[in-house]
Order: structure tokens, then sequence, then C-alpha cells
């Protein structure tokens, strides 16, 4: 035991234990091994008895220096087994969330939109805006007397049979009904209007509207509308004509015109169809068009005078047009959507076309 080389041995070897130490129970084993009462380190401490004084000392003070060594072998691998269980021991409590949805993390939720018909109503009002008109709206659920009699259709007027209505409680002193039409909101604003000092009136009003219709593809029994109304000083019919003219160029592009074909509507005098050129052919005529050239988009007219003497509007001061047309209508030409029902149908892969 007297020779330098087997203390390096020693150490040496008490080093290629402690680095295969792989757990804290390893750890606690070995330090017994190579440390221990019985470790061959212990041994060599023993046997320094037997030596003379300066032999002693010197080896004394080389094996203190060895032991040192390998305390601090195995306090080093100690730390690393910690720090590598704790770390196990971390990733087996972490809760890994994509095991329960699938593609939760890795995949982000996608985006939605505006529905096409809101998108095409925000770009209609954006036309009348321009054009000087304010934005308005009115209630769905409406008494007869907005829906129809104000509009100068009496009850059992034959005009009834245009609108096939959803009424709410028929046969009540006080009938409500599903709107047919967004002509009931004018007489909302006229007879606003008379009582709060509001004339002119210049303003479109957007909304949904109600008939009994069966859904095919040019018709759904929920739809919309936007009406417009002018009530002013002077207004004639070429006001009117002018107004459909300007909206058509600026909705559908300047290659798209309007006409107009005499009409009835109880509410207007003179009233008329409004046209505009058939955006499938671009006015050639097409089977869409039935060979005409021409798409039916709204009504429109002056205000009957019946009108405003039911709301109160003096008819030697004031005239005025109004028109109304389907909003889904607008968006199934400008986009050529061959089917209406589309656009309820809520199809993912068709809505996120626009
Ligand atoms: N309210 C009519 C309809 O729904 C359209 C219209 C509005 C006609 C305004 C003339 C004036 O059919």
């Amino acid at each position: 035991m007297s020779d330098a080389l087997d203390i390096d041995a020693l150490v040496d070897e008490a080093r290629s234990y402690i680095e295969a130490a792989q757990s804290t129970e390893e750890i606690r084993q070995m330090t017994a091994n190579v440390s221990g009462k019985k470790s061959p380190i212990a041994e060599a401490h023993r046997a320094l008895g037997g030596l003379d004084p300066e032999e002693r000392k010197e080896l004394g003070r080389r094996l203190h220096g060895a032991r040192t060594t390998i305390e601090e072998l195995i306090e080093r691998r100690r730390a690393e087994i910690t720090f590598e269980e704790l770390t196990r021991e971390m990733a087996g409590a972490r809760i890994d969330l994509t095991e329960f949805i699938p593609g939760a993390i890795v995949a982000p939720p996608a985006r939605g939109h505006l529905h096409l018909v809101s998108q095409t109503r925000d770009a209609l009002e954006d036309v009348f805006v321009g054009m000087g008109f304010e934005v308005a709206e009115g209630p769905e659920i409406e008494t007869d007397w907005f829906n129809f009699g104000a509009l100068n259709i009496p009850p059992a007027h034959p005009a009834r049979g245009m609108w096939d209505t959803f009424y709410l409680n028929l046969g009540s002193p006080e009938s409500t009904l599903l709107r047919t039409h967004t002509s009931p909101v004018q007489i909302h604003l006229m007879e606003d209007a008379v009582v709060n000092g509001g004339l002119p009136i210049h303003a479109v009003m957007p909304g949904r509207c109600y008939r009994r219709d069966t859904p095919d593809a040019r018709h759904l029994p929920v739809f919309h509308q936007i009406e417009g109304l002018v009530v002013d000083r002077g207004i004639t019919f070429a006001d009117l004509a002018g107004t459909i003219e300007v909206f058509t160029t600026a909705y559908f592009g300047p290659d798209i015109h309007s006409r107009l074909r005499p009409a009835y509507f109880p509410f207007t005098e003179p009233s008329a169809e409004f046209e505009v050129t058939c955006t499938i052919c671009h006015g050639e005529g097409c089977r869409t068009c039935s060979m005409t050239g021409w798409i039916e988009l709204g009504g429109c007219g002056m205000v009957d005078p019946a009108v405003f003497d039911a709301v109160g509007i003096d008819t030697d001061e004031w005239t005025g047009f109004a028109f109304g047309f389907g909003i889904d209508r607008c968006a199934q030409m400008r986009h050529q959507i061959a089917d209406m029902r589309a656009l309820i149908e809520n199809d993912i892969r068709f809505l996120r076309q626009f």
C-alpha cells in the first residue's frame, strides 16, 4: 500500500463506480463500497498504523487527499442524479393538452368573417351614405297598420295578396305579423319626422323580411331588403330614376345600367319595377334573364299622397320617392350565385369564398 500508484488506481476505480451509478439508491450502495468502513481506502487507513512515522505522515496526507477527491466525485454525481430524477418526474407530471384535443395547439383556430349578406348590406349602405342618405332601422314584428294600413293597403284589399304574410295573431284587434317588406320603416320615419320636425328625409332602411314562400333558387322565406325614402320639396320622378341609375353603376360597375317599367304598388303613384343589366350576359340575353338582357331587382315610385295623409305630411309642401329591393338578390347577381339557398345552408366551403 505504500506506493503512490496504488492510491491513484484506488481513486480511478472509485471514479468508475461513481460514474456508473444511475439512481439515488445506487449512489447509496456505491458510497458504502468506495468510502465506507470496508472500502479499500478505509483499509489503507487502517494499515497506516504499521508504518514508521515519516512514511505514515506522507501516506496519510495522500490518502486524505484521495478520500476528499472521492467524496467530491460522489457529491457531484449525487447532484446530477437528483437533477435527472427531478426532470423525469416533472416531465411525467406535465399535462399535455394536445392528447385531449387533437390539433388544438398545433393548428390555431380559423378566424371567421362577415356573412356575404352582411357584407352586401354594408356595401349597399356605403353607396347610399356616399350619396347623402342616412341609415335607419325598424322592428321585424309589425302591426297591421305599419306593414299594410298606413301604406294604403286597407284590410281585405286585394293588394294584400302581393305579400304572403306570416301573421302572429290574426283576428285580434291589433293584429301583428312578421314584416313582409321594409316599407313599414318608411312609416316609422315619417311619423317620427312629423312629431320631431325631422323633414326633409333622405334615408335607407336595410333589414330582414319574411314571406310564406317555398325556398327556391331565387326566393327565401326569410330574406333582406333595403328600402329608400326621400321626402323633400320639389322631388320628381327624375330624381328617383337618377338615384337608381347612380346606385346601379356604383354598386354593380360602370357597364351595368338600370331601367324602369310601369308597375303597381299601393303606396307609390306612379310606380315602377326597376331592372338592371343582366350580370351574367351583360345584356346580350341568356337563360338567367330569359333572353331579355335585364333582371328585375326591386320596386319604386313616387310616394302616394294617401301615405302622406296617413302620417300627416302636407302634400302641398312635400313630395317624395321610395324604392325597395332585395339585398340577397343583389349578392346573388353580383357574385353569380346560381341558387339563393346556398346563402342559408351554412356550408363553410361556399361561405369562405367571399
Ligand atoms: N315594398 C315593396 C316590395 O316589397 C317594394 C317597394 C318599395 C316598392 C318602395 C315601391 C316603393 O315589394
